[in-house]
């Protein structure tokens, strides 16, 4: 999978109080009428059952300077210390938006399968926010790249040929 190019994103969710979210790059369109979105949390997140609680999540598309953004969330710190100090709004669901993403799909879960570690959740997407006209941070070969706003990409450099890779 490192051979596969992604954007990044931070997904949130609520309970009670409690702002929770997680960096996740398994994330798809599924369908535009009616708005779907698909994404792909492990059970030992601790995001993944809020959302299964609450009913709802929200993906917020991170621009190529959020990634200490990506990094905060990919930390498995308590979820008072992810969203401590960070600039947040927040949208009729009242679920964080970390401010300065590319876009925001807030959504409310349709359906979810589990499946071996993970678990599938399709959200209908109830309200878009377009955030900021920057370019993506990107994700290849475990490591981050960016687009320069051309046809150019910065991508992390190839590893010295050595023996296939197992998945
Ligand atoms: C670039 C990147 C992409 C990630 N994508 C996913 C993903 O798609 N699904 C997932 O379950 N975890 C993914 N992770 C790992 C979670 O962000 C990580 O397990 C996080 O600590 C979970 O936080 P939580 O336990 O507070 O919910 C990714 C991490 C990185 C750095």
């Amino acid at each position: 999978m490192g051979r596969w190019a992604t954007g990044v994103s931070v997904v949130t969710a609520r309970a009670g109080a409690t702002d929770f979210g997680l960096t996740v790059n398994a994330f798809l369109s599924v369908s535009l009428q009616p708005p779907l979105v698909l994404v792909s949390l492990t059970h030992d997140a601790d995001t993944t059952p809020v959302i299964l609680a609450s009913g709802r999540f929200a993906v917020h598309l991170l621009a190529f300077d959020q990634r200490d953004l990506s990094e905060r969330f990919a930390s498995t710190a308590p979820p008072s210390e992810k969203f401590s100090g960070l600039p947040v709004h927040r949208g009729v669901s009242g679920l964080a938006r970390p401010d300065g993403a590319l876009a925001t799909f807030d959504c409310r879960v349709r359906t979810s399968f589990p499946l071996t570690d993970h678990l599938l959740i399709v959200g209908e997407v109830e309200e878009l926010e377009t955030g900021r006209d920057a370019t993506p941070l990107l994700f290849f070969r475990s490591a981050y790249g960016e687009s320069d706003g051309s046809d150019r990409l910065r991508l992390p450099p190839p590893r010295s040929p050595g023996p296939p890779e197992s998945i």
